[in-house]
Formats: C-alpha cells, sequence, structure tokens
C-alpha cells in the first residue's frame, strides 16, 4: 500500500514545526504516515495541491499567507472555518476539499486546559485582523469573553472582520490611535504579524492593561518576544506565546485525520524543552 500523505502549504514554510508535530503525534499513536513542509507562492498554491493529491495526498494544514485562499477552494467547510473566513486544515475526501479552522479551539484549549485560565467575562482587545486573528475571534467569543474590540493598521480590515462575527452588541472595532481611550482589558492578543522576520518594538500604552491582564501572542519563539516583552513591561500577570496553540491546532487536525487524539502535552513539553528559541516571556 502506498504511503498516506499529509502535509502543511505555506509560503515561507521551512520554519513550520507542523512536521516535527504531526511526526512525533504519528510515532505516539502507530499511525504511518509521511508528513512534509511545501512551500507555495499563492498564485501556485491549487497546482501544488492538485499536485499533492496525485501523489497520495490525504490532508493538509495550511499557514499563512493561504488560509483565505484555501478558504475559497474548499466544497465544504466547517461552521468555525466559515464564520473564520479562513481554512487551516484541509481534508480530501470523495474527490473534493473539506475545510476547517482548528486555530481558535487550538488556542482556546490552550489557554483553558494548559493554562487553567479563565476566559469567561474577560473585555477582550486583538491587534491585528488578518488569518490568524479571523480565526481565533469567533473562538474567543465562543469562550465567553464580555467584549471582542479589535484594532488594525489598517481599519477596513477590522471592520470586514467585526462584520462576519454578527455580534454587534459585543463584537467591535476601533483605530489602532485610540489604543489610548478605549479602557483595559483582561485579554489582549497579539495577532499582527509585525516582529515576524525582524524584532520591531510594541509601542502600546500601558493604559490597556491591569494586573489581571492575560497578554497572549499567536506567533511563537523570537517573533512573540517583543509583544511578551512590552506585557511583562506593563505588568501583566500572565504572558503566552502560540507555542501551545499550534500543538493544540495540530492534535485537533490529527484526531479528524486519523481518530485518534495524541497526547498534545508531551509533544508540547518536548518542543518546549529542546528548543533554545522556544522561549515564553516568564
Ligand atoms: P496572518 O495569517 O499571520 O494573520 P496576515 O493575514 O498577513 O497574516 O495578517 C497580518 C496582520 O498583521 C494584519 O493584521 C496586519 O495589518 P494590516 O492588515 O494593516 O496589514 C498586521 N501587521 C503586519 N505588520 C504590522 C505592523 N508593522 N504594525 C501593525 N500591524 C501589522
Amino acid at each position: 500500500m502506498s504511503t498516506v500523505r499529509y502535509a502543511v502549504f505555506g509560503h515561507p514554510v521551512s520554519h513550520s514545526l507542523s512536521p516535527r508535530i504531526h511526526a512525533a503525534f504519528a510515532r505516539q499513536t502507530g499511525v504511518s504516515l509521511a508528513y512534509t513542509a511545501i512551500d507555495a507562492a499563492p498564485h501556485e498554491f491549487v497546482a501544488a495541491l492538485d499536485r499533492f493529491v496525485g501523489e497520495g495526498g490525504k490532508g493538509a494544514n495550511v499557514t499563512l499567507p493561504l488560509k483565505e485562499a484555501a478558504f475559497a477552494i474548499c466544497t465544504r467547510t466547517s461552521e468555525r472555518a466559515r464564520r473564520a473566513g479562513a481554512v487551516n486544515s484541509l481534508t480530501w475526501n470523495d474527490g473534493q476539499w473539506h475545510g476547517d479552522n482548528t486555530d481558535g479551539i487550538g488556542l482556546v484549549r490552550d489557554l483553558t486546559g494548559r493554562n487553567g485560565l479563565d476566559l469567561r467575562g474577560r473585555r477582550a482587545l486583538m491587534l491585528g485582523a488578518g488569518g490568524a486573528a479571523r480565526g481565533v475571534a469567533p473562538a474567543l467569543l465562543d469562550a465567553g469573553v464580555s467584549e471582542l474590540i479589535v484594532v488594525n493598521r489598517t481599519p477596513e480590515r477590522a471592520d470586514a472582520l467585526i462584520d462576519a462575527m454578527g455580534e454587534p452588541d459585543r463584537a467591535l472595532s476601533r483605530y489602532w490611535q485610540d489604543l489610548g481611550d478605549i479602557g483595559d482589558f483582561g485579554l489582549i492578543v497579539n495577532a499582527t504579524s509585525a516582529a515576524r522576520g525582524g524584532g520591531e518594538d510594541f509601542d502600546l500604552p500601558f493604559t490597556l492593561t491591569t494586573p489581571r491582564t492575560l497578554a497572549v501572542d499567536l506567533n511563537y519563539g523570537e517573533a512573540a518576544i517583543p509583544f511578551l516583552a512590552w506585557a511583562k513591561a506593563a505588568g501583566c500577570r500572565d504572558a503566552v506565546d502560540g507555542l501551545g496553540m499550534l500543538v493544540e491546532q495540530a492534535a485537533e487536525a490529527f484526531e479528524a485525520w486519523h481518530g485518534t487524539r495524541p497526547d498534545s502535552d508531551a509533544v508540547y513539553a518536548a518542543l518546549r524543552g529542546k528548543d533554545a528559541l522556544l522561549v515564553t516571556a516568564d
């Protein structure tokens, strides 16, 4: 029997930890698979997926900047993918791509499960309105935040994200330049790519925080350092990077593909412990 193939598509993608995570899950659960990283620029994505299917591809994860493009090529999508307008997990079934978005549930599992934090009733601020922000915004609302304010450098994208949420009483957009006048938050999520590929400092007002604020960066490794350093300087109680979310969204996809739930804690601990780049702000 030919090997069943899985892959992560992105551009760039060589940095991706997904091949290591899925290989570790496969070893744990005795599943036999090949999982590789495939670099595809947006204009090559559809052709690359076709080739992948021709070579036995059964499922794929999708990372930036392809999550919206992945949504567009799916014949069927889950409700959470439709709310996000973005797909990070593709399954080939009956000759068609089925799309899901496991980013939001991955983040909430990491925060509430692994980190033991309660999101209910927190006033939440999201910085950024790209693919990552779209993936997690619906899950934050479902997890019971009291309000979700989205602020983005390009305000039209924040407006579009908010419109897609369809909860005008609870989900609102504001301008970046008004960050000093919008009160404080129990949860602040950095969903921007500002610090990727070379650390830009975060110059945000400390008035956004209280001593109980939870600060979360959806990035991990070096890209998470500037925002989490700001959060610590502002006196936030908890500062969490995106490594746990990455492992949890992978566990969700793995279970959907292979019907068995991996032990994500063991893989998380191995990644956190082994790699000097995977720092937290604690
Ligand atoms: P991802 O899939 O990681 O969300 P993306 O869709 O390209 O990637 O979105 C990147 C996000 O980071 C956007 O919200 C972007 O703001 P714009 O919509 O204005 O482009 C935000 N971003 C990138 N660089 C930034 C910077 N230097 N300052 C503030 N926001 C930035």
